[in-house]
């Protein structure tokens, strides 16, 4: 069976590092014998915008929808066009449309990686973020009145259903149950926002009945970016809201040394739709153009695209070189993200070349 993906490189750095990405698929699908079948888009990037107006063509549901999983660099060029029309224009459409209401996000310290959390080891750094993906905080939801005058209203209302807030909590406690810790930590923010979040914390207990081997807790939001800090091996798996799961999957990596390798998977569980495979750090235009961003975040993301498809091996194989590659610490491979002085290049191929060995 051919599975087909389509690869969006995006903007920036996404068009660097997506390309490393597939070498290090490509090595894994030839070392298993899966057969995946590339087509690379030039949507769903700031250049596209620019030369059609839009940053999708009128029929990209129809065009993306028969793939089986789409890959994606980054996307967002503030200087060509505003980030909330690019984002909204494309990445935030697919996670919509495609239902991808569960945004996976790992969280751990690699070996060879310094965390810049003093004395943190590997082991001590391993979690999963459980971002709702689809509603929340990210809603269209609003309008603005009496604009450009003195009495100027601005409003965005969060957007919480039954349903969307039910699945990911079962998602995030079926990913929990089966990890040895079985430890659920849940983001809220009752205290202040007093409608949707002492709501949402009812839908967590609601849940937690269903999983009497789960072991349950929860933060407040802001505490829990300083737990994260400061007790980082507290957690397992961590289920949020669409914006509170956002800052927590920056920070997270952020403990783990650098933004650059984390991974994220935008999931329709029951498989509907396409799921989306993405690093996530964004286009990186400071550093844009130069060949030194990490590719370790794409090409992890591409292991937890073949764990998708139904290859866990072969997504094993892939971590199991990232980790074999960084534990070597060559610093004439490893970005300067890293520590080292090597290109994106050279730490692609090299990671490829382990998976193929
Ligand atoms: P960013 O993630 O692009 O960059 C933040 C910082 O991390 C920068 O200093 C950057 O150099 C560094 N960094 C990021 N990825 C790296 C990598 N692989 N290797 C080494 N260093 C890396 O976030 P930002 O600056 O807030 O956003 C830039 C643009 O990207 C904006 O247009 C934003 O909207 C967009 N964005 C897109 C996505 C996405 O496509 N999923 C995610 C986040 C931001
Ligand atoms: C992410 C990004 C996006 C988000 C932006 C670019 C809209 O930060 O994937 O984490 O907020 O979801
Ligand atoms: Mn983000």
């Amino acid at each position: 069976m051919t599975h087909r993906i389509a690869v969006m490189p995006g903007d920036g750095i996404g068009t660097e590092v997506a390309p490393e990405g597939r070498r290090a698929l490509e090595a894994a699908a030839r070392r298993f014998d899966i057969a995946l079948d590339f087509e690379t888009f030039d949507f769903a990037s700031c250049d596209y915008y620019l030369a059609h107006g839009r940053m999708l063509p009128e029929d990209w549901r129809q065009i993306l929808g028969e793939f089986d999983a789409l890959f994606f660099g980054a996307v967002g060029w503030p200087e060509k066009v505003p980030d909330h029309v690019s984002l909204w224009g494309s990445l935030l459409q697919f996670r919509r449309e495609f239902d991808q209401y569960v945004n996976l996000r790992p969280c751990r310290l690699l070996p060879g990686i310094k965390s810049p959390l003093a004395g943190r080891q590997p082991g001590d750094i391993d979690f999963y973020v459980v971002r709702e993906n689809t509603e929340g905080e990210y809603s269209s939801v609003g309008g603005t009145m009496f604009e450009g005058t003195d009495r100027e209203v601005v409003i965005q209302e969060t957007v919480m259903t039954r349903t969307g807030v039910d699945r990911v909590l079962k998602y995030a406690f079926d990913l929990a149950a089966s990890r040895p810790r079985k430890k659920l930590t849940s983001a809220t923010k009752s205290n202040g926002i007093a409608i949707t979040m002492p709501w949402w914390d009812t839908r967590v207990a609601a849940a937690a009945e269903h999983y009497p081997e789960v072991s349950v807790d929860q933060f407040h939001i802001d505490i829990l970016t300083a737990n994260f800090v400061l007790h980082p091996d507290w957690f397992d798996v961590v289920v949020a809201s669409n914006l509170f799961g956002d800052i927590l999957s920056d920070l997270g990596p952020a403990c783990t040394g650098t933004i650059g390798v984390a991974p994220s998977a935008n999931i329709n569980p029951e498989g509907r739709f396409p799921s989306l495979f993405e690093p996530v750090h964004g286009s990186a235009p400071d550093i844009a153009g130069r060949g030194i961003a990490n590719p370790i975040g794409q090409i992890w993301s591409g292991a937890m695209m073949l764990e998708h498809l139904g290859y866990p091996e072969a997504g094993r194989a892939m971590l199991a070189a990232i980790e074999a590659v960084l534990d070597e610490g060559d610093e004439r491979i490893l970005t300067p993200d890293l520590g080292g002085q090597g290109s994106t290049q050279a730490l692609g191929r090299a990671i490829a070349e382990r998976i193929a060995s």
